[in-house]
C-alpha cells in the first residue's frame, strides 16, 4: 500500500514519520509540494493522498488523479471548500477530512484575541514602544459584562462557548443546526439578524460555503449594536472586508480580530521581508489599526492540533484504501 503525503511542513514532518513507523506496511512518500498540475505525477503509483493547501484543488488536477486510479484522498483540515465538488462527484473520490483535530485550538485562540481587543493590548504595546505608560484614555471593557453572540454550534463554537462562560459572559447563538444540550439551555435565537441586534461580540464559527459568501455585509454590519467587536477565526469570506472597513471607519466597529482573510492565499504563511513588502493595501490598512488584531490563520497551530492533523489523515487514508470506509468520509 502507498500513500504519498504533500504539502508536507517541517513542523509536520516527525509526525509523519512516527507514524510511518507505527503502519510498517505502508509505503508513505511525502513532499514539500502543494498538488497541484506541476506535482500531481507523484501520486502515479500511489493508492491515497494526503493532502493540505489553501490554494484551489482544481478539476483539472483531479481529474489527473482519478485517470491515474487514485480516488482516495485525505486532507489533513477541516474546511473542503478549495476542492472542486463537481470533479469530486464526476470521478467517484472519497475524501476525508479532520473534523476535530483540536476545536479546543481555534477557540482558545479566538477568547485569547478577543481578551487582546478588550483590553487595548495593541494600543497599550505601541504606547510603550514610544515610552507613553499612560493609562488614559484606554480604559478596558470585561467580558462579563457582554453578550457573546456564537455564529454556528458546532465542535469550534461549543469549544468557544465554554471557554466565554468561563469568563462569565452571557451566550446567545444562531445555527441552523441546534445543538440539543444548548437547545435544553434555550440559548438559541431564530435568526441572524436576532443575534446581530442583541451581541456585543460576534464570533463566527461557520464553515464557508456559497450561500454565506460575505454574510457579514453593509446590510448586516447596520443591524449590529454600536461598538461591537467581531471575531472571525472561521473563513475569510464570510466577512466583506470593504464593508468591515467601513463599519470600523464610521465606529459601529469597536474591535475586530480575524484569523482569516478573503485574499490570505498566497499571503498569509509568507515572509514578505518587510511590513512595506506586504502585497496587499486593504490587508495593511487593517494591520495598521490598534482596535484590528489580523493573524496569519495561525488559531489552529497547535503541537496537538499539528499532530492530530497528520495522524487523523493518515490513519484515514489507510482505512479508505484498506476497507473503502472512513468514519471521516466527507458528503460532497
Ligand atoms: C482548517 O482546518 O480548515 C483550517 O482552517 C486550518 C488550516 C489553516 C490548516
Amino acid at each position: 500500500m502507498k500513500i504519498v503525503a504533500y504539502g508536507i511542513r517541517a513542523d509536520e514532518k516527525p509526525y509523519l514519520n512516527e507514524w510511518s513507523k507505527a503502519n510498517p506496511e505502508v509505503t508513505v512518500t511525502s513532499t514539500g509540494k502543494l498538488l497541484d498540475e506541476t506535482t500531481v505525477d507523484l501520486a502515479k503509483e500511489a493508492d491515497g493522498v494526503v493532502v493540505y493547501q489553501q490554494k484551489p484543488y482544481t478539476a483539472n488536477v483531479l481529474n489527473k488523479l482519478a485517470s491515474y486510479g487514485v480516488k482516495n484522498i485525505s486532507l489533513r483540515n477541516v474546511g473542503v471548500d478549495n476542492i472542486d465538488a463537481t470533479a469530486v462527484k464526476q470521478n467517484g473520490f472519497k475524501i476525508t477530512n479532520v473534523p476535530a483535530y483540536s476545536p479546543q485550538a481555534i477557540a482558545e485562540f479566538t477568547v485569547t484575541e478577543l481578551m487582546r481587543l478588550l483590553r487595548n493590548t495593541k494600543t497599550f504595546d505601541r504606547k510603550i514602544a514610544n515610552g507613553d505608560l499612560r493609562w488614559a484614555p484606554d480604559v478596558a471593557e470585561e467580558l462579563n459584562q457582554m453578550t457573546v453572540g456564537v455564529f454556528a454550534t458546532g465542535r469550534i463554537g461549543r469549544a468557544a462557548i465554554q471557554i466565554y462562560r468561563g469568563f462569565g459572559a452571557k451566550i446567545i447563538a444562531y445555527d441552523v443546526f441546534h445543538n440539543p444540550e444548548l437547545e435544553k439551555e434555550g440559548i438559541y435565537v431564530d435568526t441572524p439578524e436576532e443575534l446581530y441586534a442583541k451581541s456585543d461580540v460576534l464570533s463566527i464559527h461557520a464553515p464557508a460555503t456559497k450561500e454565506n459568501e460575505h454574510m457579514l455585509n453593509d446590510e448586516a454590519f447596520s443591524k449590529m449594536k454600536d461598538g461591537v467587536y467581531i471575531l472571525n477565526p472561521a473563513r475569510g469570506t464570510l466577512v466583506d472586508t470593504d464593508a468591515l472597513i467601513r463599519a470600523l471607519d464610521a465606529g459601529k466597529v469597536k474591535g475586530a480580530a480575524l484569523d482569516v482573510y478573503e485574499d490570505e492565499v498566497g499571503v498569509f504563511n509568507t515572509d514578505f521581508g518587510s511590513f512595506d513588502k506586504i502585497p496587499d493595501e486593504r490587508l495593511k490598512n487593517l494591520l495598521k489599526r490598534d482596535n484590528v488584531l489580523v493573524t496569519p490563520h495561525i488559531a489552529f497551530y497547535t503541537k496537538k492540533a499539528v499532530h492530530n492533523m497528520v495522524w487523523f489523515a493518515m490513519d484515514a487514508n489507510k482505512s479508505l484504501i484498506e476497507t473503502g470506509n472512513s468514519d471521516k468520509l466527507v458528503k460532497f
